[in-house]
């Protein structure tokens, strides 16, 4: 299954080609795939077929109300981890009882509006919060739902920015300490307590670390059972890596399967917060060549797209595929490094790439539909760029490229 493909030698979003894209709605822009999002969607919802659960898609990833209105009509549930996500999938149609929110600093207001609309749970991250929690449900005169948010401590093998489950990290509470914080939670009138969630860590291509969390949860249910404390779920969080070089990514209805099969007959619910696994590969940012910069000892493609727009590879050296759109033959292979009109020595798209290229060639950076728009800035005043859905042989603008006027919203000069 791939969203982007070539016919007649040019790149297609499912039947549209990316250059009438860019011709109509201007470069650099993101492009994203409905029909990708869904199957992605769909293939976590269909292997939990006759499994009481929630597919609750990590708003993070990708945020754009249009890509959560899509999965909200699939019945998406969501993970959020502020009160900004919870509005935008409010506003994209998605049920507030299908939410849980998830994050280390949850603020009072931000508990309060979650605690108002009704949210399915909150996946507490620390003794304090719990605490906290306690003191804004008591104010409101209800009880928050809560999971308490274990960290296994199991390693992800993944990137160390990236990698959660381990004891080193600020995410969740230690497993060890797990019961203590649930009977303290028992014993606050204000909290009910619901379930037990983790997340490892992103971009898991082995997936072996969630069964043995899988394998301690179960553990923790069981102690926490013996206790008189009976969870309804278990969230096993996101993580589920993708393809973006020649990973063999692991393939969600077989990781399904095995934690299926894991599970047994146990009487539970079964969470999952996904976000790239569903978004990354729905997306490509699209980009123009500027200028080549043929330096004697390196060769560079100026793009006009920049870290500003797109900073996994600057952040964390991530690899992502760049294609071009309309590939040509009539001008020489060369190696380049792919940069930005950003003033970092860092901002940089790709390395090392044998292209064939001119200026004013649009190219595609894969992979880019999760954490690519939601992690872009204003940087150097650069407006962020537009956002496309394609759907069969339609397109929509799902968010404009902002202007200057954008730019500067909010800001006052001093008086005179
Ligand atoms: N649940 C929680 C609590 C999370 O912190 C995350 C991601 C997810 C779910 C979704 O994980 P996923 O299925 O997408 O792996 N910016 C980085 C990724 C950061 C992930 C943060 N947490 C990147 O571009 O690689």
């Amino acid at each position: 299954m791939s969203a982007f493909h070539y016919q007649n030698g040019s790149l297609y979003a499912e039947s549209v080609s990316l250059s009438d894209i860019a011709a109509e709605y201007g470069s650099p822009c993101y492009v994203y795939s409905r029909n990708y999002l869904e199957q992605r969607f769909l293939e976590y919802s269909n292997a939990l077929e006759g499994q009481d659960h929630l597919v609750c898609y990590a708003v993070k990833a990708n945020s754009n109300i249009a890509v959560l209105n899509v999965l909200a009509r699939l019945g998406a549930g969501f993970d959020i981890v502020s009160v900004g996500e919870l509005e935008r999938v409010l506003a994209a149609g998605g049920k507030a009882e299908r939410v849980v929110f998830s994050g280390v600093g949850k603020t009072k207001a931000e508990m309060r509006r979650a605690l108002e609309v009704g949210i399915l749970c909150f996946n507490v991250e620390s003794e304090a919060e719990l605490e906290r929690l306690n003191e804004v449900a008591a104010e409101l005169g209800c009880r928050a739902p809560v999971s308490i948010r274990v960290n296994p401590d199991v390693d992800a093998k993944t990137h160390p920015y990236i990698s959660t489950g381990l004891r080193d990290n600020k995410f969740g509470i230690d497993i060890a300490r797990a019961p203590a914080v649930y009977q303290r939670a028992a014993s606050l009138d204000h909290l009910e307590i619901k379930g037990v969630d983790c997340h490892i860590g992103s971009q898991l291509i082995d997936t072996t670390p969630f069964l043995d969390t899988l394998e301690r949860l179960l553990q923790l249910v069981d102690e926490l059972a013996k206790q008189q404390i009976h969870l309804s779920h278990i969230d096993l969080g996101g993580g589920l890596g993708v393809r973006y070089r020649d990973e063999q990514a692991p393939n969600t209805g077989e990781y399904i399967a095995a934690i299926r099969r894991r599970l047994g007959d146990r009487q539970v619910k079964l969470m999952f917060e996904p976000g790239r696994s569903i978004a990354a590969n729905a997306g490509v940012l699209l980009t123009t060549v500027e200028f080549l910069k043929l330096n004697p000892h390196k060769n560079f493609a100026v793009i006009d797209a920049a870290m500003n727009d797109m900073l996994r590879p600057s952040l964390y050296q991530a690899w992502m595929d760049l294609l071009p759109v309309t590939p040509r033959e009539d001008v020489d292979a060369r190696l380049y490094d792919v940069v930005g009109p950003v003033c970092e020595t860092g901002d940089f798209l790709a390395k090392d790439r044998e292209l064939r290229i001119e200026s004013g060639d649009l190219l595609a950076l894969a992979s880019s539909g999760a954490y690519g728009f939601t992690m872009s800035s204003n940087y150097n005043s650069r407006g962020r760029v537009a956002e496309v859905m394609v759907d069969g042989d339609q397109h929509y603008l799902i968010r404009a490229r902002e202007t200057v006027a954008d730019l500067m919203r909010g800001e006052a000069l001093l008086p005179l």
